[in-house]
C-alpha cells in the first residue's frame, strides 16, 4: 500500500517507545499514513519513570515545523507536549506560516505520577493564543481541571468543563475519561452544535502507557483522510481500546498498548 495522508507531529521523545513522538510514529504508519516529526524535548524513561526531560530550544523547533513543511505539506498536523511558552509562541507563529487547516492538540502537562510538567505561564499561553488556532483539543481529566479551573468527578463535570473550553474559543473538544473510575471509559466529544458521549469497554490492566499520545494521532490520521472530526475521534478510541486489549506486556511498570493491531503483514522479505 501507499500511504494515504501526510502528517506532521509536534511531540517529545519517549526512549521507552510506548509514548511520545515514538507511539505518534507507530500510530500514524499503523493506520496508514506518513509521518514527520517535529521534535520538542528528549524524555529518558521506562515503563517505571521519566528520569530526565530535556528541552530542545524554540529555534530548533520552529525550524523543524518550517523546513519539513515548506517540503512536504503535512494534511494535518498532531500536537503534544510543548514544555514553555516560548515554545508555544514559536508553533503558534510557524503553523500561522505553513496555513495547514487540520490540526489536534493534545494538552500534555501532567506525568503520569500527577506532577505538572508545565509551568503557569506556558498554561496560560496555551489557552489564550494555541487553543483557538486548533481544530480539536484533547485533554485528560486533570488536564481539563486545569484548564478550567473546574473539579471534575462524573460525566456531567466533564460536560461543564467541555463547555467552558468551547466558551475559550475552542472549536471541538474531546475530554478523555480514563482517568475517572467508572465501570465504562466515557470519553466526552463536544463542539457548538453536539455533545456525544463514547462509551467503551475499561480494560482492567495497568499497561496504558501512552494512550492520550496514541488517540491523538490516531484521531489526527482518520481527519487526515477525510473523516468528520467527530467521527475520527470515535475510530481513535476503538483504536486505542483494541491496543490496549492486545497489549504486549513488556516492562516492569505501565507497559506500552500495541499499536500493531490494526495491521496484518501481507508481504515477506526472502
Ligand atoms: N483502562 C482503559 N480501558 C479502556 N480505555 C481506556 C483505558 N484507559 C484509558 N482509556 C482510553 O484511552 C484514551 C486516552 O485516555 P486517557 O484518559 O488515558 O488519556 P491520557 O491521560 O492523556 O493518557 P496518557 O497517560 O497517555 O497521557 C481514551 O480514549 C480513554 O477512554
Ligand atoms: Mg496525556
Amino acid at each position: 500500500m501507499k500511504p494515504k495522508s501526510k502528517i506532521l507531529i509536534i511531540a517529545g521523545s519517549d526512549s521507552s517507545g510506548g509514548a511520545g513522538i515514538q507511539a505518534d510514529i507507530k500510530t500514524v504508519t499503523s493506520l496508514g499514513s506518513y509521518a514527520m516529526t517535529a521534535i520538542t524535548a528528549i524524555t529518558v524513561q521506562n515503563t517505571k519513570g521519566v528520569k530526565s526531560v530535556t528541552p530542545l530550544l524554540p529555534e530548533e523547533i520552529r525550524d523543524q515545523i518550517i523546513y519539513t513543511s515548506n517540503d512536504i505539506k503535512p494534511d494535518a498536523i498532531k500536537i503534544g507536549m510543548l514544555h514553555s511558552s516560548e515554545v508555544i509562541k514559536k508553533v503558534v507563529g510557524s503553523l500561522k506560516k505553513i496555513k495547514v487547516n487540520k490540526i489536534i492538540l493534545d494538552p500534555v502537562m501532567i506525568a503520569k505520577g500527577g506532577a505538572k510538567l508545565i509551568n503557569n505561564e506556558a498554561i496560560q499561553t496555551l489557552k489564550e493564543k494555541l487553543l483557538k488556532q486548533v481544530t480539536l483539543v484533547t485533554p485528560n481529566i486533570p488536564e481539563a481541571e486545569i484548564l478550567t479551573k473546574t473539579k471534575i468527578k462524573n460525566k456531567e463535570d466533564m460536560i461543564f468543563a467541555a463547555n467552558i473550553l468551547i466558551n475559550l474559543g475552542a472549536k471541538n473538544v474531546l475530554i478523555k475519561g480514563g482517568h475517572l473510575n467508572s465501570k465504562k471509559v466515557k470519553d466526552i466529544f463536544l463542539n457548538k452544535s453536539e455533545l456525544c458521549v463514547f462509551e467503551s469497554f475499561r480494560h482492567n490492566t495497568k499497561n496504558t502507557h501512552g494512550t492520550g499520545c496514541t488517540l491523538s494521532s490516531a484521531v489526527t490520521t482518520f481527519y487526515s483522510c477525510g473523516k468528520s472530526i467527530k467521527k475520527a475521534c470515535e475510530l481513535g478510541i476503538k483504536y486505542v481500546n483494541s491496543a490496549i486489549l492486545t497489549n504486549p506486556k513488556y516492562g516492569k511498570g505501565h507497559g506500552p498498548i500495541n499499536h500493531l493491531n490494526s495491521m496484518e503483514l501481507k508481504k515477506k522479505f526472502k
